[in-house]
C-alpha cells in the first residue's frame, strides 16, 4: 500500500462504495460490511450508520478507532459473506482469507486485498440515529491493483459496479478544494 494524501481520502468514499469497516478490540481483529456511508467534510470526516446490533459497534465504542477499507468487485462474495456473519462467533479474517496489515496511526488493521484503506478515529456517536462520525487520520492505496471497480449496493441484495468516469472538473472548479 502506498500513502495517499489525506486531503484526497474523501474521494474514496464520495462515490458511495460499499466499504468494509475493520476494528481491533482486546487483541482481536474484526470486520463488517457497511453500505450506509457519507462524506461530511473534506478534512476528511465521514459518517457511517450502525448500532448496537452489530459486534463491531462495541469495538468502535471502546477503541474509538477503525479502518474503512474499499473492496473492489472481485471481492463481492467476500463482502456479502462478511456482512452476513458476526465477529461475535467468527474470525472473519481467517474465514475469508483476508490479510491484515498494520496501519500508521490506529490499531485496527488495513486489509491488503482492498484497493484503499482509510485509518479513522471515532469523533462522535449520534445515538438517536445510530450514526458514527469518523475523522480520517491516514490513507493508503494499492497502485498496482488492476481491478479498481468498486461495488454499490442497491439495498435489495443487488449491486451495481463502477462504469465510465466522466470529467466535469472545469465546470466544477469553483466547488473543488484547491490542489485536489
Ligand atoms: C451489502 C451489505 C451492506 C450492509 N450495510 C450495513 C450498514 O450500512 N450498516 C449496518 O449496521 N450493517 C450493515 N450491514 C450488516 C452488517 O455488515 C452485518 O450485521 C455484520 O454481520 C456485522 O458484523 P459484526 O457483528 O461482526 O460487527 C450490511 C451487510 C451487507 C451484506
Amino acid at each position: 500500500m502506498r500513502t495517499l494524501k489525506l486531503s484526497r481520502a474523501f474521494t474514496l468514499i464520495e462515490p458511495g462504495p460499499v466499504v468494509l469497516v475493520t476494528t481491533r478490540d482486546r487483541g482481536r481483529d474484526n470486520v463488517m460490511t457497511i453500505s450506509w456511508t457519507m462524506v461530511v467534510d473534506f478534512t476528511p470526516v465521514f459518517a457511517i450508520t450502525t448500532g448496537a446490533w452489530n459486534h463491531s459497534y462495541a469495538a468502535l465504542r471502546r477503541t474509538r478507532e477503525c479502518v474503512l477499507a474499499i473492496p473492489t468487485v472481485d471481492l463481492l462474495d467476500t463482502v456479502v459473506g462478511i456482512g452476513t456473519c458476526s465477529g461475535a462467533d467468527t474470525d472473519k479474517f481467517a474465514r475469508f482469507g483476508l490479510t491484515p496489515r498494520r496501519g500508521r496511526v490506529v490499531a485496527a488493521p488495513l486489509i491488503a486485498e482492498c484497493v484503499a484503506n482509510v485509518e479513522c478515529r471515532v469523533i462522535d456517536m449520534v445515538k438517536r440515529h445510530d450514526i458514527v462520525v469518523l475523522q480520517g487520520v491516514a490513507a493508503h492505496v494499492d497502485p498496482r491493483r488492476r481491478e479498481r471497480r468498486t461495488i454499490h449496493a442497491i439495498g435489495d441484495g443487488t449491486f451495481v459496479v463502477d462504469g465510465r468516469r466522466l470529467d466535469r472538473r472545469k465546470a466544477m472548479a469553483s466547488k473543488l478544494p484547491t490542489g485536489l
